[in-house]
């Protein structure tokens, strides 16, 4: 089995935000030279919820374009679109065949996705997602799973699949993966800037308080100062504390994030919000400014970008259509030939 592998992947739906960089993007850019690494956009996932065809072909380029904008090398990484390797679906299928309803019924996502237009409404491959997810997973033998903490139940569910599959085919056909989760604090979880209680999402929650990566430096510089923060404004009004001040914590986590310290580290340089949040605007702009330019020179080569999909779905599809064979096997289907 090969070492040090490493797969992930991000939806292209809606526009990508502070949260998908801080809590996975920037760690897949970091561990690229390290591991053997996959990442994949996942556009099938994209299907679970209503969009435009148009919309949907744009968002994937511009999610890849992205990708490369933040520092993924294809000298150094496999990039490529899910759709592009059917052994995905393929594999989904067993998995849904290994997982059982109740399981699924308990994801926490699906939960609060379906609850928004109702469970009648919602659609099956909503429900079924995780299995696709575990199928992502799988296929490349990961033995770490790069994600914000929001992933953390689908990749317990993706390790008892794994489990699940090799003990009832009686064979080691799944490696089983390890989530690699950032430290608390430290992008695991970026908050949304209107509501510290609630994650950054592309999704939900109010937009004011969600920066998107490729939003103008103006706008992210009023979106952080007109971030919650608590009523009292005295002297000693910063302090890490996440259940008393929950909004000037999450500022804190988010500045000692972009600066690779702690918290607690941050709070002791200010006592008052305003020099706090003057400083973590720059620094967010800082971090964003050089994605955005690169984003525009790639952006005028999407030849480039459709070329490195190419070849990444190439790479991909090999080691996919190894464990998908495997994967047949183990369960009893017949090959074809002779
Ligand atoms: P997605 O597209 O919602 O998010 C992509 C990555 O960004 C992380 N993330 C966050 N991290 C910190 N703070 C936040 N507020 C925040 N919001 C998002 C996510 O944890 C994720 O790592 N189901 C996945 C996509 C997926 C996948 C996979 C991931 C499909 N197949 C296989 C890993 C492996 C999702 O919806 O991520």
């Amino acid at each position: 089995m090969p070492q040090n592998r490493v797969l992930s992947g991000i939806q292209p739906t809606g526009e990508p935000h502070l949260g998908n960089l801080l809590g996975a993007v920037r760690w897949w850019v970091a561990d690229q030279r390290e591991g053997d690494c996959f990442y994949c956009v996942v556009d099938l996932h994209g299907l679970t919820v209503a969009g435009d065809p148009d919309q949907r072909r744009a968002a994937s380029m511009t999610m890849a374009t992205l990708l490369l904008a933040a520092g993924l090398d294809p000298d150094s990484c496999t990039l490529f679109l899910q759709s592009h390797v059917p052994e995905h679906t393929q594999l989904a299928w067993l998995l849904e065949c290994t997982a059982s309803f109740g399981e699924l019924r308990r994801m926490t996502q699906f939960k609060d996705k379906s609850a928004k237009e109702g469970e009648e409404a919602a659609r099956v491959g909503l429900f079924t997602y995780p299995c696709l997810m575990a199928a992502d997973i799988l296929l490349y033998d990961a033995d770490r799973v790069p994600v914000g903490d929001d992933q953390r139940q689908h990749l317990e569910l993706t390790r008892n699949l794994a489990q699940r599959f090799n003990a009832r085919y009686g064979s080691d056909v799944f490696v089983v993966p390890e989530a690699q989760i950032p430290p608390p604090g430290r992008g695991a979880r970026i908050m949304n800037l209107q509501e510290p209680e609630r994650k950054m999402s592309k999704s939900a929650g109010s937009p004011q308080g969600v920066i998107g990566l490729m939003e103008d430096p103006r706008d992210i510089e009023r979106k952080v100062r007109r971030a919650v923060t608590d009523a009292d404004d005295g002297p000693d009004a910063v302090r890490y504390d996440t259940a008393a001040k929950p909004g000037v914590s999450s500022l804190l986590e988010l500045l000692a994030t972009l600066e690779g310290t702690r918290p607690e580290e941050v709070a002791a340089r200010y006592s008052r919000y305003g020099p706090l949040k003057a400083d973590l605007a720059a620094a967010v702009v800082a971090a964003v400014e050089p994605i955005q330019a690169r984003y525009r020179e790639l952006d005028k080569d999407p030849g480039y970008v459709a070329s490195v999909l190419a070849s990444g779905a190439q790479r991909a599809g090999h080691v996919a259509a190894a464990t998908l064979e495997r994967a047949y096997d183990a369960v009893g289907l017949l090959r074809s030939g002779p």
